[in-house]
C-alpha cells in the first residue's frame, strides 16, 4: 500500500516538473538566447522599451535605462524606463524611473533622448544624463536627474551645455579604474567629446579629448589595453555605416575611422548606443548595443545586440544571428 502511494507521488511529481519544463520552453523563459532585431519581451511579456539606452551594473544586477516609447502614454511627459536583469537576457520592468514634464519651457514637441545612468559611490546617488532638446534640436543640452534608488523616481536637477558646447547624442563610459565619462556629439566642432564627470557626477569637469569626426551615437570600451570608440554618421533616424577608431589613451591620438560591418548593410539597419564589456571567469566579451529605429512607430523599434569580434586594434560586427550568453563565464556562442 505504502509503495503504491509512493509511486503515485513520484509520478505526480514528474508530471508537475515536466509541465513546468514544457511551459518554460514554450515561453522561452529559461532559454538564454538573444535574438537581434526581433521583439524582445520583458518578463511581463511586453516588448522592452529602452531605446537609445545604456546599462549600469550594480553588484550582480544589470540596470537597462532607455527611452520609454510605449503607445498611449500622456504626451505631456517624457519617460525613461528601467529594467533589471542578472543575465542580460531576461529583464524585469522596474517601471518608469523618470517621468518628466517639459522642464525648460521647450515647447510642445520637446525631446528627451538617449538617457544614461551612472552610480556615484561617494554620494550614493544614481545620476541620470539625457539629451534635452526642443523640436528643432536647437537647445542642444544635457539634462541631469538624480535618485537614491536605481529604479527611481529620479528628480530633475538641471540642464547645461557640457564644456559650454552644444550637446546632442550622448554616451556613457566607465573606465576600468572607475572613472566616469560622458561622450557627447558637438556639431559646431564637427566631432564628439569625451569629458570626465566631476566627483559628484553632477557636471562635466574636464575635456579629455575631442575626436574630430562628425559622428553621433558615441560608444566607448576599454579592451585589453586599447580604447575602441564607435560612432554613426549624422543621418537622423536612418541607419548608416557605423565606424570605429582606436587609441592607447583616451586623450588620443585616435586612429582613422573604419567600418564595423559591410557598409552596404548600414550596420545591419542599426545605430550604436553603447558597448558593454562582460568580464567572466573564462572570457571577456564586448556586446555591441544598437537601435534599429522605426521612426513612424517608435514603440516597435528593435535592438541589435551582438558580441563583437574585437582585439589587437580590430573590431568587427558579425552578421546578426541568435546567440547565447553566459554572464558568469563571459562566453558567447552563435546558435
Ligand atoms: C539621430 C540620433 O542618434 C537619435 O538619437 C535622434 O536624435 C535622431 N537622430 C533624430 O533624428
Amino acid at each position: 500500500m505504502i509503495i503504491f502511494k509512493d509511486e503515485i507521488y513520484h509520478k505526480t511529481l514528474i508530471f508537475i516538473l515536466l509541465t513546468i519544463y514544457i511551459v518554460q520552453q514554450a515561453s522561452g523563459q529559461d532559454q538564454k538566447i538573444i535574438r537581434p532585431g526581433e521583439l524582445w519581451p520583458d518578463k511581463q511579456g511586453n516588448h522592452i522599451q529602452a531605446h537609445g539606452g545604456g546599462i549600469v551594473k550594480i553588484k550582480d544586477t544589470y540596470y537597462w535605462y532607455g527611452e520609454q516609447r510605449s503607445r498611449g502614454l500622456d504626451t505631456a511627459y517624457r519617460y525613461v524606463s528601467c529594467y533589471a536583469s542578472k543575465d542580460l537576457i531576461h529583464w524585469d520592468f522596474e517601471g518608469n524611473a523618470l517621468q518628466l514634464s517639459d522642464p525648460e519651457n521647450l515647447g510642445h514637441r520637446w525631446v528627451l533622448e538617449r538617457p544614461k545612468v551612472f552610480y556615484n559611490q561617494r554620494t550614493k546617488n544614481y545620476v541620470m544624463y539625457f539629451h534635452l532638446d526642443d523640436a528643432r534640436y536647437a537647445f542642444a543640452r544635457v539634462g541631469v536627474a538624480i535618485s537614491k534608488k536605481p529604479q527611481g523616481p529620479f528628480r530633475y536637477v538641471k540642464s547645461f551645455r557640457p564644456l559650454d558646447r552644444e550637446s546632442r547624442d550622448i554616451g556613457q563610459f566607465i573606465d576600468d579604474d572607475g572613472t566616469a565619462y560622458l561622450i557627447f556629439e558637438s556639431r559646431p566642432t564637427k566631432g564628439f567629446f569625451i569629458a570626465q564627470l566631476s566627483t559628484d557626477y553632477l557636471t562635466v569637469e574636464k575635456e579629455v579629448c575631442l575626436i574630430n569626426a562628425p559622428l553621433e551615437g558615441g560608444a566607448l570600451v576599454h579592451y585589453r589595453g586599447l580604447y575602441y570608440v564607435i560612432g554613426s554618421a549624422l543621418t537622423g533616424w536612418s541607419p548608416n555605416p557605423n565606424q570605429y577608431a582606436t587609441a592607447k589613451t583616451l586623450e588620443g591620438p585616435w586612429s582613422e575611422f573604419k567600418d564595423i560591418a559591410p557598409p552596404e548593410t548600414n550596420t545591419y539597419q542599426s545605430q550604436s548606443t553603447m558597448m558593454l564589456k562582460v568580464e567572466g571567469t573564462k572570457d571577456t566579451c564586448v556586446i555591441f548595443m544598437a537601435d534599429q529605429w522605426r521612426p513612424k512607430q517608435q514603440w516597435d523599434s528593435r535592438y541589435l545586440w551582438m558580441p563583437l569580434k574585437i582585439g589587437q586594434g580590430k573590431l568587427w560586427l558579425p552578421k546578426p544571428q541568435p546567440w547565447t550568453l553566459n554572464v558568469k563565464t563571459g562566453e558567447t556562442k552563435p546558435l
